[in-house]
């Protein structure tokens, strides 16, 4: 498949007030259209950095990104991206929320989108709800299609369930992979969570500490839906932690 995402040899450093502050380094891999990579690494290692570089929101010191082969050199429409805080605008209903990025459409069209992806995520019925009425696991799934009705090319998301309580953050997993089947965006997804990325992802790329370098690259090849208590996921899992260092 053709590549959507190339990483092309990235480096990063940050000004400190005690000294240059290496983030990354020789960076290289690249994502196939349409596939779902997961970026795993310790806390503070460089993932946001480097999910910043490849949605253009920073620029790398050395290296290059670019995306269907032309390089980023700054934010696209075309790449959305969920955080790990949430950005749902507290004045605004569900619906308007979603219709939030969406322009230069009439509005009924826009409503009709925003209504079409509030059902897609399970908000049916919460269209006119205020945030503060909803659950996280709900305010999460305002996220999701807010993210998506604009229909991305590329969905980068950043620790997005780790706000969660466990069991929200089990169920949204579920979810996700259902709602991702259904739109296929590229996916890329930056977490420290290995079961997350087991779960979830075709290939998982390994960060090291900071400056993060790729330590390892691996398949998951288990068919959806997934059971991570079987053994093959299980050893997969204990396999990633040893290359983390865990
Ligand atoms: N704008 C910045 N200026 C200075 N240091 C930064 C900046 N952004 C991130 N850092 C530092 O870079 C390192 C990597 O940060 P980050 O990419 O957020 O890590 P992660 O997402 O893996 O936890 C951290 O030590 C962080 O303090
Ligand atoms: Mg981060």
């Amino acid at each position: 498949m053709a590549d959507k995402i190339r990483v092309k040899n990235v480096a990063k450093s940050f000004g400190t007030s005690r000294g240059a502050l290496p983030v990354l380094e020789g960076i290289d891999f690249a994502v196939g259209d349409g596939d779902f990579v997961a970026l795993v690494g310790p806390s503070g290692c460089g993932k946001t950095t480097l999910l910043n570089i490849i949605a253009g929101f920073e620029r790398p010191d050395e290296g290059e990104v670019s995306i269907d082969g032309i390089p980023v050199t700054g934010p696209s429409p075309r790449g959305i991206v969920i955080s790990q805080l949430g950005s749902v605008f507290p004045w605004l209903t569900v619906r308007q929320n979603v219709m939030f990025g969406l322009r230069g459409q009439p509005i009924a069209e826009r409503r009709r989108l925003a209504d079409h992806y509030a059902h897609l995520v399970g908000l049916e019925g919460f269209e006119n709800a205020y945030p503060h009425e909803l659950s996280g696991g709900m305010l999460k799934r305002v996220e999701v299609a807010r993210a998506l009705a604009p229909r991305p090319e590329i969905l980068y998301m950043d620790e997005p369930l780790a706000a969660l309580d466990a069991l929200t953050r089990f169920r949204m997993r579920l979810e996700l992979r259902r709602i991702l089947a259904q739109e296929r965006p590229t996916c890329l997804l930056v977490t420290h969570d290995v079961e997350e990325a087991i779960h979830l992802a075709d290939r998982i790329l390994i960060l090291s500490a900071r400056p993060a370098r790729i330590e390892g690259i691996v398949d998951v090849p288990f068919p959806h839906p997934r059971k991570l208590s079987s053994p093959e996921a299980v050893q997969l899992k204990e396999d990633i932690l040893r290359t983390l260092g865990a």
